[in-house]
């Protein structure tokens, strides 16, 4: 049987689409730019500040430092702890490779701990037989958008004396336990990327925290280590978020809630639509608000899903096709098949759907029916 539709009925739909989130709201974020570019303020501008303010309100922290990138996050947030050689970090093998090359980039040891097959996040309880005399801290993942289990990790951390640094970056407004994001670790660390719930123009990011000498340390070592200008009393890196970044996301940030809130109720409508086929749909865990940063199915037979959805100009995407213990760079760590089989396995059947604030029910209807078509 051919199941790909005539040329006639396809739409084509993207995995995300920036261009109708720009549109909706453009004349503000026009003028919010223009603002900038009167000023000529680009380095640390008054927006900048700003928008730091408007952030940790947000997440309800005391501090929110802006930095270049959800990555540079997390190296300034393990520089801040003051990680490096000899230091081991906790983490999941199932992420994006930012987690684990900031801890590298460090000069730090990641290592890792199977996940939840079903949230996809780290399990916390393989994290104690992995912690020694070594480890720093803890690197818990909020993947897709769903917070980890923070409770029990937070414990394990105070129990051994390490610290536990949030990588939110997909994770903006999640909830766990009525708890934002990015406010239950020591640090939180944010991405502003483009295609991020809250993405701004390019690159830019967060790091989140309520203890006022983390902060002040952020600070410095995003402006190279130096404080006063001139003195590196320690090294950093040159790691400011942009003025127009600031200024861009001061606007978008308005509209975070009611963007999840769209997010997750086309989430349910996939959820539904999907629940009698022979896929598994993703789990919201009971004492979380998810924001799905990330729709993502799981399906025995995905390779073949995602070339039935190609030829029917259904755009899809893989988050992620390798684990990161088994990287050609870390091969140095001496991982191998089989040493994380929950992570090994989610990478070989997940698939991630179009979701985006701005799509469409007849987007959604004809994903949905092509994926009918397909069993
Ligand atoms: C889980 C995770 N961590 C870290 C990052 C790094 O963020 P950025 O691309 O802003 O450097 C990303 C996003 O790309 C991510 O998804």
């Amino acid at each position: 049987m051919n199941s790909t539709l005539s040329e006639s009925t396809k739409i084509r739909v993207p995995l995300v689409d920036l261009k109708r989130q720009y549109y909706s709201i453009k004349e503000e974020i026009d003028s919010a730019i223009q603002d900038v570019l009167e000023n000529q303020s680009f380095i640390l501008g008054p927006q900048v500040k700003e928008f730091e303010k408007l952030f940790a309100s947000y997440c309800n922290t005391k501090h929110a430092i802006g930095v270049s990138s959800g990555t540079d996050a997390l190296l300034l947030a393990l520089k801040s702890l003051g990680i490096g050689n000899g230091d081991e970090v906790i983490t999941s093998p199932f992420t994006f490779f930012a987690t684990v090359g900031s801890i590298c980039n460090t000069g730090a040891t990641p290592v890792f701990v199977d996940i939840d097959p079903e949230s996809y996040n780290i399990r916390p309880d393989l994290i104690k037989k992995r912690i020694n005399k070594n480890t720093k801290a803890i690197i818990p993942v909020h993947l897709y958008g769903q917070c980890a289990d923070m409770d029990p990790i937070l414990e394990i951390a105070k129990k051994h004396n390490i610290k536990v640094i949030e990588d939110a970056a997909q994770a903006i407004g999640a909830e766990y336990k009525d708890r934002k994001s990015g406010s239950m670790g020591d640090l939180g660390c944010f991405s502003f990327f483009p295609s991020k719930n809250l993405g701004g123009f390019g690159d830019g990011g967060m790091v989140t925290c309520n203890s006022d000498e983390l902060a002040e340390m952020i600070y410095m070592l995003r402006v190279h280590g130096g404080k006063p200008k001139n003195y590196y009393p320690v090294l950093g890196i040159n790691g400011r978020l942009d003025t127009i970044q600031a200024a861009v996301l001061t606007k978008k940030l308005k509209y975070i809630d009611l963007w999840s809130e769209k997010r997750r109720q086309k989430a349910s409508y996939y959820t539904q639509k999907m629940e009698e086929l022979d896929l598994t749909t993703p789990k919201v865990i009971s004492s979380n608000k998810h924001v799905f940063h990330l729709y993502v199915i799981k399906i025995k037979e995905r390779d073949r899903l995602v070339e039935h959805l190609k030829a029917n100009n259904i755009d899809c995407a893989v988050h992620y096709p390798i684990p990161q213990h088994l990287q050609k760079c870390l091969a140095y760590l001496g991982y191998k098949e089989g040493d994380f089989p929950e992570a090994e396995k989610a990478t070989k059947e997940i698939l991630s759907l179009p979701i985006f604030p701005e799509i469409t029910k007849e987007e959604q209807a004809y994903i949905i029916s092509t994926i009918n078509a397909f069993f």
